[in-house]
């Protein structure tokens, strides 16, 4: 393993000091939004990937309309579960409209979460993530979310989110408290679902890169 990697190194360190010169326009990594760095990371870091609590979502890579969606649902209390209405109603209520766009196209933008590693309920979740559960009525996550829950306009991305909020998320949904403007599709999916198959399919999502 060492010789190939030894061999290796001038030509990365060449690669490495050729960069700046061959490039035409060398780019500096583009700066957070102010909001960002006065508010949002301490809850859900900088970059969306690593948050506090495992109630908090992580927003890297989250598909930039849904989160514009959410934060205007928090500003107009449309959202209205109960953490939702506790910490993100004040802050959303200090936002404009430009800072909604600036917050999020800076989160949709950053790579996508570390996944969990898998668990033993990883393969039951993903039967009900591919296939749904025919005999409750519950269709497949993946026709709405995308086969790698990489999520798309109102569509959420899943993919290497925090169990504890999908679960909490999906408590919400189905007794109605989380009654936003597109909720209702997840209250008549949620309602089937049993506490332990939203944690199969919650433990699924969070092993997704
Ligand atoms: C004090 C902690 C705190 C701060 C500061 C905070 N958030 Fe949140 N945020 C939360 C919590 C908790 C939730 C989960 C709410 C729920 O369960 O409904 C959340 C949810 C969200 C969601 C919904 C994500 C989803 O997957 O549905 C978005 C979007 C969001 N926050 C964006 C932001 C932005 C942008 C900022 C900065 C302007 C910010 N938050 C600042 C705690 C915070
Ligand atoms: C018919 C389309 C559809 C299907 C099928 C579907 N979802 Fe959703 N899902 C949505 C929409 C739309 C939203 C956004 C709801 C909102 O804006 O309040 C959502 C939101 C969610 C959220 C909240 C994410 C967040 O960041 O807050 C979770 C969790 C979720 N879905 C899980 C699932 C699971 C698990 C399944 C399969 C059992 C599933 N969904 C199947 C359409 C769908």
């Amino acid at each position: 393993m060492q010789r190939p990697l030894l061999q290796l190194a001038p030509l990365l360190l060449l690669l490495f000091t050729a960069a700046p010169i061959t490039s035409a326009a060398p780019r500096t990594p583009p700066k957070p939004p102010a909001r960002v760095m006065t508010s949002c990371y301490m809850c859900h870091s900088t970059h969306g990937d690593d948050p506090r609590f495992g109630y908090i979502p992580r927003l890297a890579h989250q598909s930039e309309s849904y989160i514009v969606e959410q934060l205007k649902a928090f500003r107009d209390g449309s959202r209205s579960d109960p953490p939702g209405e506790m910490y993100m109603w004040p802050v959303s209520q200090a936002l404009s409209n430009r800072d909604i766009d600036l917050v999020a196209d800076w989160y949709a933008s950053q790579p996508p979460p570390p996944p969990q590693p898998a668990g033993p309920l990883t393969q039951a979740g993903s039967r009900i993530f591919h296939d749904g559960i025919l005999k409750q009525d519950v269709p497949a996550c993946m026709s709405c979310h995308g086969p790698e829950a990489a999520g798309n306009g109102i569509f959420p991305r899943l993919a290497g989110q925090n169990v504890e909020y999908l679960i909490e998320q999906l408590r919400f949904f189905k007794s109605g408290v989380r009654h936003d403007k597109n909720a209702d599709i997840m209250h008549s999916i949620a309602i089937h679902l049993t506490d332990h198959e939203m944690r199969e399919v919650a433990e699924y999502l969070t092993t997704l890169h």
